[in-house]
């Protein structure tokens, strides 16, 4: 068969056409596009057209806020400029109001509102659609069944398990530091919380503080799936356990539950509304929630007092007469350290370990001052600028505990490290425990002093870490 030259032609010509009609709609599209975006640009600019922001490129919004490793400052300066609110645009076609006022975050938090995807969706590969990720009823049952986990009758035990953990860390650091005096603390400390965890919430006996996992090494897609795999483990091992125990009474009688049997004994009753799968998400995002807040937490809170030592030695002097050289601290101690308790607040005022959160609002909101809303727009709490925020705090820089003095009075949503309403911490009881057992066993065994040359730079993750680490200066005390 002969291709002639007319045919070749015929072919090409045939080709350009379609290659032409092609870029036509390309282009059509492109225009559509460009169109529905001018569209939405201009439905958010009407949106927040009554809350004035720092001025903002067209494309790129205010991300350079975001790019220069200044966003808690210029988180600060907002809530100095702006009253109650201001919009932060990403990029020119998407806008969240980042809110700092009490009254604001008062109105959120008594909606039920669902988290924003946005702000949350690149965390469920990791721990899964449990309590910190799910809307609507779902979440709702599943806040319903894990609430008993947290009864104070559970939470008792735990003091011990939680001592031990810190006990283990506090030796490590002795033995360290005959080499440096100087420490990085965020590490230890997120071992030690993770092993609390695993202790508290999942009777968990291996040693969490001698494994090595990098920081960096966590967050990678490997990590991701060993840690799936070590929650199936644990999990499987409980199932069989359980099946050789008995019922729930049998077994509340022989030892105490913990949050894993909890889980169980409600996956058994409710066995069609709970797959294996929600189990496997509860218990992930236990295991994060329950332990890189309380590192943050813990790790600002020795900070504070490292750079304030005559808080610090007050401290002290309150912790040595209540528990002498700290052998038992028990839950009766918890309640009767009130300047330590104090000095935890201020603390997580400054460094608030979950600096913010996102909500997309479900139905138009109006706030007390009358501004408003629509339907469908993104808001992020920040928990950060509202602790900050010099009309909420006067001085907000200054590291005062007197603050939070058994006389004295705020706004009920001026502080707000584990968030508020429906949706607030179900571990706020569990996580302050276990702060004030390691605070007050680190302060009978230590002296903290900052290291000058190498001092924090708080930068916000999903918790608020520290760009090169916490560096401390320790002393041997006992
Ligand atoms: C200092 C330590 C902690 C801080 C500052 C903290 C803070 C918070 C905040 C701000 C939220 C709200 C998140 C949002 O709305 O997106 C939250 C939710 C949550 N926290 Fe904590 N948390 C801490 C410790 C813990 C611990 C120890 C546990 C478990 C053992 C825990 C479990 C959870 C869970 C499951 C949620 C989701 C609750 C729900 O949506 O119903 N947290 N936490």
């Amino acid at each position: 068969m002969s291709v002639s030259v007319l045919d070749v032609i015929r072919f090409l010509g045939g080709v350009s056409g379609l290659l032409q009609v092609a870029s036509v709609l390309g282009l059509v599209l492109l225009l559509l596009k460009a169109a529905q975006l001018y569209l939405h640009r201009q439905w958010l600019l009407r949106a927040v057209q009554e809350f004035p922001s720092p001025p903002s490129h067209w494309l790129f919004g205010h991300m350079h806020e975001l790019q220069n490793g200044q966003e808690l400052q210029e988180l600060q300066k907002r809530a100095e400029k702006y009253p109650c609110a201001s919009p932060r645009w990403l990029w020119g076609s998407r806008v969240s109001l980042v809110v700092y006022d009490p009254d604001y975050m008062k109105v959120i938090l008594g909606r039920s509102d669902p988290k924003s995807d946005g702000s949350y969706r690149f965390m469920a590969p990791w721990i899964g659609y449990g309590l910190l990720l799910l809307n609507g009823q779902t979440w709702f049952q599943h806040r319903r069944m894990l609430t008993p986990a947290f009864h104070y009758d559970i939470l008792k035990p735990y003091v011990g398990l939680m001592a031990d953990s810190v006990q283990v860390m506090l030796g490590k650091w002795e033995e360290l530091l005959s080499q440096n005096s100087s420490l990085e603390i965020f590490g230890h400390i997120s071992l030690m919380t993770l092993d609390t965890l695993m202790k508290c919430a999942f009777s968990y006996q291996g040693n969490k503080q001698a494994d090595r996992l990098t920081p960096e090494g966590r967050w990678n897609h490997r990590a991701c799936q060993l840690a799936h795999q070590h929650t199936d483990r644990v999990i499987k091992l409980r199932k069989a356990q359980l099946q050789e125990e008995g019922n729930l009474e049998k077994v509340r009688s022989k030892r105490h539950l913990d949050f894993l049997d909890i889980l169980l004994f409600a996956q058994m009753e409710n066995k069609s509304s709970f797959s294996d799968k929600d189990l496997r998400a509860e218990v992930d995002t236990f295991m994060f929630e329950g332990h890189d807040t309380t590192a943050s937490g813990i790790s600002w809170i020795l900070y504070a007092l490292a750079t304030h030592p005559e808080h610090q030695q007050k401290c002290r002097e309150e912790i040595q007469s209540l528990l002498g050289d700290g052998a038992s601290i028990t839950w009766g101690h918890l309640e009767q350290m009130p300047y330590t308790t104090m000095c935890i607040k201020e603390a997580l005022r400054l460094y608030p370990p979950v600096p913010g959160v996102g909500r997309e609002l479900s139905k138009p909101i109006t706030f007390p001052d009358g501004r408003s809303l629509p339907k469908g727009f993104l808001v992020l709490l920040s928990f950060y600028a509202l602790h900050h925020n010099p009309k909420v705090w006067p001085n907000p820089e200054v590291f005062d505990p007197s603050r939070f003095a058994p006389d004295s009075s705020r706004h009920s949503h001026a502080f707000l490290p584990f968030s508020g309403g429906s949706r607030n911490c179900i571990g706020k009881q569990f996580a302050m425990n276990e702060m004030k057992v390691a605070v007050a066993l680190t302060l009978l065994h230590f002296e903290l002093a900052p290291d000058p040359f190498r001092l924090p730079v708080p930068t916000p993750k999903i918790v608020l870490m520290s760009k090169n680490g916490i560096h401390l200066h320790l002393r041997k005390l006992l």
